[in-house]
Order: structure tokens, then sequence, then C-alpha cells
């Protein structure tokens, strides 16, 4: 099993201090720094754009993964990439034209990721897998943070890791592109992480079980490790 990845989600970070609370996520561990992206459109919620990302960005060393809960995520592909994203990941369900928008992606000097919301299958992008470098699975339908996990996710996360596997064995895989890496995002804490991480979840994004901790992000990030089966 390849090194389990915990990403801590800005979102229910202290956003009149997101430098120090970047900062304290790097300090306490974290692997990548997930950025929630919505426009009150695709989703209810409102949140940050460019040039917070690029605030984000300037706070930090490890790799910026964006994930864009907008319409039309083609309108701002450059402007993320140019924030200083490191992964860039748009949802299934607003792109009519996935393989052109993960082109534009990688182009940007981006990786690329397809976000699935919970409804939608994993099927639905077995056409596009092998371009992918992320897999976003929603285990909550997006929009907020504190979400209670949906138990049935796991199965979805186990299709996929199956899906990806068969591409490897038929050497279906972009060439420049190791494999397709999949993460998890919503209502990931100790107790949904050991599933999750079984079935073959490889990133962990994890907002309220990180920010909200009682004993600070640091303790958050390794009580999350070691319950995903890492060293804590
Ligand atoms: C939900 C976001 C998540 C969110 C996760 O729409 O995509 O990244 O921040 O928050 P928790 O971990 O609190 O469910
Ligand atoms: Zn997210």
């Amino acid at each position: 099993m390849s090194r389990i990845r915990i990403a801590p989600s800005i979102l229910s970070a202290d956003f009149g201090r997101l430098a120090e609370e970047v900062k304290r996520a790097e300090e306490g561990g974290a692997d990548w720094i997930h950025v929630d992206v919505m426009d009150g459109h695709f989703v209810p919620n409102i949140t940050i754009g460019p040039a917070v990302t690029r605030a984000v960005r300037d706070a930090t060393s490890l790799p910026v993964d964006v994930h864009l809960m907008i319409e039309g995520p083609e309108r701002y592909i450059e402007a993320f990439a140019d924030a200083g994203a490191d992964w860039i990941s748009v949802h299934h369900e607003v792109c009519p034209h996935l393989h052109r928008v993960l082109d534009q992606i990688r182009q940007a000097g981006a990786r690329c990721g397809v976000a699935l919301n919970p409804s939608t299958p994993v099927e639905a992008i077995h056409e596009i897998l092998h371009e992918l470098d992320l897999l976003v699975i929603m285990t909550v339908n997006p929009g907020f943070g504190g979400q209670r996990f949906i138990a049935h996710s796991i199965d979805k996360v186990r299709r996929a890791r199956d899906l990806i596997a068969g591409l490897g064995a038929t050497g279906a895989h972009r060439a420049d592109a190791s494999s397709c890496v999949i993460e998890v995002d919503g209502g990931v804490d100790r107790t949904t992480a050991p599933g999750v991480v079984e079935a073959g979840a490889e990133v962990l994004v994890a907002g309220s079980a990180v920010y909200g901790h009682d004993d600070g992000v640091s303790a958050a990030i390794q009580e999350l490790r070691a319950a995903a089966g890492g060293e804590s």
C-alpha cells in the first residue's frame, strides 16, 4: 500500500488567520493543503477564488490541491494554476467536455483531477480514467464542511480502485502519469478513515476533523494517520 496522504481542508480553518492555519497544518505533518472553491451555483455555498489560493500557496511549500465546485470551471483553470495550484479537480457533473478540460489543466501546468458527487457512479468516468492523475470521490454532498460521511461510498472507492487496477493491467494509463490516485473528501475522521483506506483511498481530505479537533491540528493529523494505518 502506498503512503496515505493527509490533506487538511482550509474550509474549516480560521480565515482571519489563514496563513498561520496553513503553516500549522504543514508543521503538524500534513501532506497536501486542500482548497475548496465554491460558486453559489453548482453548490449553495460561496467560498474563495484565485487570490486566496495564492495566499495559501505563499504560506506553504506543500502541494496545493484545488477542488473546483463551480460551474464552467474551464473559465478559471489558468487563474488557479497561475495562483499556484499543483492539482486542480473539476466536477464531472458540470463538464460535458471533460476530456478537453483535463487537457486544459495539464496545459496550464497542473495535475488533473475529476470529482464525483455521491450520486454519480464511478463508471461515468471509465472512458477518461486513463487520463486522470486524481479521482476525487465525494463522501458527502459537496458544499459544506462538517457533514456526515456517506457509508455507501466505501463500495464506490473499491470499484474505483478495481477500475484503476484494470487500467494498470492493460497499460492504458497516460504515458506521462504514473497512475490515478484516489482521494476521498467529506466526513473523513478517525472513525471513517480505516474503511476508505482499506477500500483503496490514498489521499484523505479532512476539514473539521483537523481544524475542529480539541487537541489541535497536529494531534488531529497524527490521529488520522494512525487511524489510516500509517505511522502516527
Ligand atoms: C465539501 C468540501 C470538503 C470539506 C470537507 O464540499 O469539498 O473538502 O471541506 O470537510 P469535512 O472534512 O469537515 O467534511
Ligand atoms: Zn473538497
